[in-house]
């Protein structure tokens, strides 16, 4: 059985929808990305996910004994979190709670759990450094930590990579796809076609055009093929030709914004 199904899902707020007719499943071991354009509930789908927020409508089965504390979740980055006051360590720590009852304080296990993420993910050079003062690579390192600290069985990242250097981007992308390696189911929202079709098993596409199916079905289907060559076109360059050490199309597109206002 799926760890997750969606079946007939609408997910928005206050009753009003902003993606619908969501139908998907996730598997354990799975690498699923979802993309999409900007505003189309990407975010919103992965916080329905997490229980964080009520479905519009249709319904989420979890299968396969799957636990929602069992899920680590990345969520996307705002300016505030990036100015954040604490410690990497107390941030990495945060990410036990859910495992912790009622609990008022880290015990032993939590503080293990934390150290041993930490080490895996190679912020230990800054365990007491003020999360504030990281670069945005090393912040994102953080983060997935954070995310580990629950992540028994699955990991939703929203846009990790999002604000990254193309070497750190391509970093952050090996380290998810080792930890996929690992066991651990990866749902990966990215913006970024060619590395989804690289790293992913499975695609899901939302928006005005919504597709599930495998990498292959996707590279085969229409949608597929009007995405890719949207990207491709942005970039400049053939599809085949951008990975690794590509340009993302965010990247790209920051250059056009800026020759715009010259
Ligand atoms: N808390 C909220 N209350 C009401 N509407 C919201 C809320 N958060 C997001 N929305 C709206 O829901 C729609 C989908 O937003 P969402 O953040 O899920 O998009 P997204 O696909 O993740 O976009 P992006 O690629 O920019 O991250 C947008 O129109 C947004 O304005
Ligand atoms: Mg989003």
């Amino acid at each position: 059985m799926a760890l997750l199904k969606a079946v007939d899902l609408a997910v928005g707020y206050d009753r009003q929808v902003v993606a619908k007719e969501l139908n998907f499943e996730v598997n354990s071991g799975d690498y699923l990305c979802v993309v999409g354009e900007n505003g189309s509930g990407k975010s919103t789908l992965m916080k329905t996910l997490l229980r964080l927020q009520k479905p519009v409508s249709g319904q989420i089965i979890v299968g396969d004994g799957l636990n929602e504390k069992e899920i680590g979740y990345l969520p996307q980055q705002t300016i505030v979190q990036k100015d954040f006051p604490a410690s990497v360590k107390e941030i990495v720590l945060s990410g036990c709670q859910s495992s912790m009852g009622f609990r008022p304080f880290y015990g032993k296990k939590e503080k293990q759990t934390a150290f041993e993420n930490m080490e895996k993910m190679g912020v230990m050079p800054f365990a007491d450094k003020c999360y504030r003062e990281l670069s945005g690579g090393q912040q994102q390192r953080v983060l997935l930590a954070r995310a580990l600290c629950a992540a028994g069985r699955m990991l939703i990242l929203d846009e990790p990579v999002s604000g990254l250097d193309p070497k750190v981007t391509l970093e952050m992308y090996e380290l998810i796809s080792s930890l996929n390696k690992e066991g651990i189911t990866i749902i990966m929202i990215s913006h970024d076609i060619n590395a989804a079709v690289h790293y992913a098993d499975h695609i899901l596409h939302i928006g005005n055009k919504i597709f599930f199916g495998t990498r292959e079905e996707f590279l085969k289907s229409k949608t597929g093929k009007f995405f890719m060559m949207m990207q491709s076109k942005e970039r400049g360059d053939a599809p085949q030709m951008v990975f690794p050490g590509y340009k993302s199309a965010s990247q790209t597109k920051e250059v056009k914004d800026g020759e715009n206002n010259d």
